[in-house]
């Protein structure tokens, strides 16, 4: 009789699992490539890209969190985040007080005055009841923990400098209403309601987003907006959103001198457009894999410059083959944009549309340009790309 029953739960489990399977297949397996991605992998810790390469395989990442500062490489190669400052420990998922946040939460770090390297206590779900404001010089660590920022609002970044954020899982991002909010350690302000990114740079500068995933937020998944300069956005993974990454204000606000990198970053399932979409700016797309786009990947307006190297670029049967767009744009008004594919690996007839400066290179000598690795090495380059790297303290991540 037991043993029948124990069949009986057993048989249970099995429909109830396929159900959910087929309910949310795109949520199931991010999920399951979230937690189990990298199990596969049984053998000896394997770096194959250079920011990576820098900290991933020392088993002792732990005892030096502060070395992964100096790995950061494109635009946002200054980026120190919190590094010389104290190791603060959250403890304390909730965020319930955004007047006088509670110390060992998340918002009580990231407001303090001094640079903090800040990590976590535990695997968290954390969901934000308002925007998440920071003050300057912060690393926010999630190395070791599973953390979630999920269901409520999202990051903002404002008129601020040198972050770091790694290895966190952002998804489900809402809007959120505004009202008093501490800003800084002493100013608590009126803001307005949040637009649902999850994460928004604004008006910032020397940012760095690695090992980060992120899905279906209300609004954009990383947002560069209002004079925002000098990021790199590396090893981060995208589902399941319409308009995952916009880079450059409205037409009006030119953000000409906006620079970022988007390296070793892969784009997957359920994603449409927007990867990113560009204005003004100069955006260098390197060694990512697209292997999913239904409209397009890579668009852009208002002259900006996008260089992209070493990615690759696979089409989805069914949707758009073509990965540039350009916006609201003549073609005798594009032309003159630099927007250049070298090195790009295109599969089931996915084609870049080029334009402007073929010698681009000579004009933008001295920036610091991630050196492209070959495109048919990208899928080992992102293969540990997102946040479930299952690091381990002691262990190689
Ligand atoms: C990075 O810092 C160096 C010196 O610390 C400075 O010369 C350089 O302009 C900075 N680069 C960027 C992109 O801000
Ligand atoms: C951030 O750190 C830098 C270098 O340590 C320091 O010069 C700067 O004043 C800090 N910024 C703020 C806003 O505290």
């Amino acid at each position: 009789m037991k043993a029948v029953k124990y069949r009986l739960i057993l048989a249970l489990c099995f429909v109830y699992t396929i159900h959910v399977m087929a309910d949310d297949s795109i949520r199931f397996s991010e999920i399951r490539r979230g937690l189990f991605r990298h199990k596969k992998h049984d053998g000896p810790c394997v770096a194959r890209n250079s920011i990576d390469k820098c900290w991933r395989c020392d088993p002792k990442w732990a005892d030096n969190r502060q070395k992964m500062a100096g790995c950061v490489q494109g635009f946002g190669h200054n980026t120190t985040g919190g590094k010389g400052g104290k190791v603060y420990v959250v403890t304390n998922p909730s965020d319930n007080d955004v007047i006088n946040p509670i110390p060992g939460t998340l918002r009580h770090a990231v407001l303090q005055p001094e640079p903090l390297w800040i990590v976590f206590s535990r695997h968290m779900n954390i969901r934000l009841c308002r925007e998440l404001l920071f003050t300057s010089n912060k690393t926010i660590d999630a190395r070791g923990f599973h953390i979630h920022i999920a269901g409520g609002a999202g990051i903002m970044l404002q008129n601020i400098r040198n972050i770091i954020i790694s290895n966190i899982h952002m998804y489900d991002i809402t809007t959120a209403n505004g009202g008093m909010i501490r800003s800084a350690p002493h100013h608590v302000g009126v803001r307005g309601a949040s637009d649902g990114d999850a994460i928004c740079i604004f008006g910032s500068t020397d940012v760095w987003i690695d090992h980060c995933s992120f899905a279906g937020s209300y609004d954009g998944l990383i947002d560069i907006v209002a004079r925002s300069t000098d990021i790199t956005i590396s090893n981060n993974h995208f589902v399941r959103h319409d308009k995952a990454l916009l880079f450059g204000a409205s037409d009006d606000t030119p953000d000409e001198n906006m620079r970022v990198t988007l390296a070793f970053n892969h784009f997957g399932k359920g994603l449409t457009q927007r990867l990113p979409a560009v204005r003004w700016g100069f955006v260098h797309v390197v060694n990512n894999d697209y292997t999913m786009w239904k409209s397009y990947a890579i668009g852009g307006a208002k002259g900006a410059t996008i260089i992209s190297q070493g990615n690759r670029y696979k089409a989805e049967h069914g949707a758009a083959k073509e990965v540039t767009h350009r916006n609201c744009a003549e073609k005798k008004e594009w032309h003159k944009w630099t927007w250049r594919s070298e090195g790009d690996l295109m599969l089931n007839g996915a084609f870049f549309v080029n334009s402007g400066n073929a010698n681009w290179a000579a004009a933008y000598k001295g920036y610091p340009l991630l050196k492209p690795q070959p495109a048919h090495m990208v899928h080992e380059l992102t293969n540990f790309a997102g946040a479930a790297l299952g690091c381990r303290v002691g262990l190689p991540c």
